[in-house]
């Protein structure tokens, strides 16, 4: 549900919508005439793809959201206290749901009033701001949509900032990519500005796929939401229920890895970008990772980035944990002394 914002609330788009058009189709050309054939899982968001989202964060077998959100009751007031925000900004914000947790805590802490979320899904950076308008009066919120890491240097900075990740959306890339976000993220903070990302823990197997493969099928269709995208925006005719989803451990990179399986022989044509595909019974697109980590790890990647990590929160069950990353101080110089004669 999309309406007119009339409170402390604007809403701007951070790339002309052209080049978002480009990108997908430059992305799905060189996905799919590759081997094995890819998407990008950030073309799942569009508005049913996010509504199916917040469907996914609702279910059983998906914890990730409930056990990030204790963490954020538990300690959201020692989060802003380690870092005394005059700005929040929150990438890859969605409908900013638990977000609420967090501006509740900015607002005690009194230090600031300023939201910014960034998402590259118009509606629900729409939607947020408008509910969140309503809600916190005493709330700024500057919306806006681009994408990461390429818009990231072109939001504003306006004083000391939360910047914040939250949800695991950091384990959608894989290890180098998630290095360059980190690095990316570390160029808009200052020494006293701090990143907050959320990320899901490595536990037993049957946990994870479990919350990757509900038995309600709604991770599934967000899966395939992205065959309807592709119909939708570059005139592809994939039929969407012929694809059977499917979803398996990386064991090497501790990552849940998802895709969809051709059930039949087709061709495909994607008429916006004048490609014919040719898929066998069989054969899978991959188009999403959900890597899971260890402290360890995030200390190390947040380290070839610059970062330290300078704060540690998890759930009661140690399934999800909260890291707050800080720029790393730059070293000292050397001293030269002079041998006196
Ligand atoms: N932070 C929310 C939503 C997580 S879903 C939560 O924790 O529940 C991941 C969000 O990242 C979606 O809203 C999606 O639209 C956004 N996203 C994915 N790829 C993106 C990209 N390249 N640039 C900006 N936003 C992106
Ligand atoms: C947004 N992101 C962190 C979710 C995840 O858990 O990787 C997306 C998702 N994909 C399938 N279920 C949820």
């Amino acid at each position: 549900m999309t309406r007119q914002l009339e409170t402390a609330a604007s809403v701007r788009r951070l790339s002309p919508p052209s080049n978002v058009g480009s990108e997908l189709a430059a992305d799905t050309f060189a996905g799919l005439t590759s081997t094995p054939k890819q998407l990008s899982s950030k073309y799942f968001y569009d508005a049913r793809g996010s509504e199916l989202f917040e469907d996914i964060t609702q279910l059983p077998e998906y914890y990730l959201t409930r056990a990030e959100a204790e963490i954020l009751t538990l300690y959201a007031d020692e989060m802003m206290d380690a870092i005394k925000p005059e700005e929040l900004v929150e990438l890859g914000s969605g409908y900013s749901v638990k977000t609420r947790l967090l501006l509740e805590a900015l607002n005690r802490a009194g230090t600031g009033t300023l939201y910014i979320p960034f998402d590259i899904s118009e509606t629900a950076i729409r939607d947020a701001s408008a509910t969140l308008s309503d809600h916190y009066p005493w709330l700024t919120i500057e919306g806006l949509v681009g994408d990461f890491p390429a818009d990231l240097p072109r939001i504003p900075h306006s004083g000391r900032r939360l910047v914040t990740f939250l949800g695991s959306t950091i384990g959608n890339f894989r290890s180098p990519d998630r290095v360059e976000f980190y690095r990316s993220v570390g160029a808009m903070l200052e020494p006293t500005d701090g990143l907050l990302v959320g990320v899901d823990l490595v536990k037993d197997i049957n946990t994870l796929l479990a919350a990757y493969d509900d038995s309600a099928g709604v991770t599934a269709e967000f899966n395939r939401n992205i065959l309807h995208v592709l119909n939708r925006e570059l005139g592809a005719n994939f039929p969407v229920d012929e694809f059977d989803y499917v979803v398996r451990w990386d064991a090497v990179d501790e990552c849940v890895s998802m895709g969809l399986r051709a059930t039949r022989d087709m061709t495909v044509t994607i008429a916006a970008i004048g490609l014919t595909i040719r898929l066998a019974e069989g054969e899978e697109i991959h188009d999403e990772v959900s890597c899971k980590f260890r402290r360890d790890v995030v200390e190390a990647e947040a380290s070839a980035a610059g970062l330290a990590v300078n704060g540690w929160w998890t759930d009661t069950e140690d399934r999800f944990a909260v890291a707050l990353l800080q720029p790393k101080p730059a070293p000292r110089p050397w001293k030269l002394h002079r041998p006196r004669n």
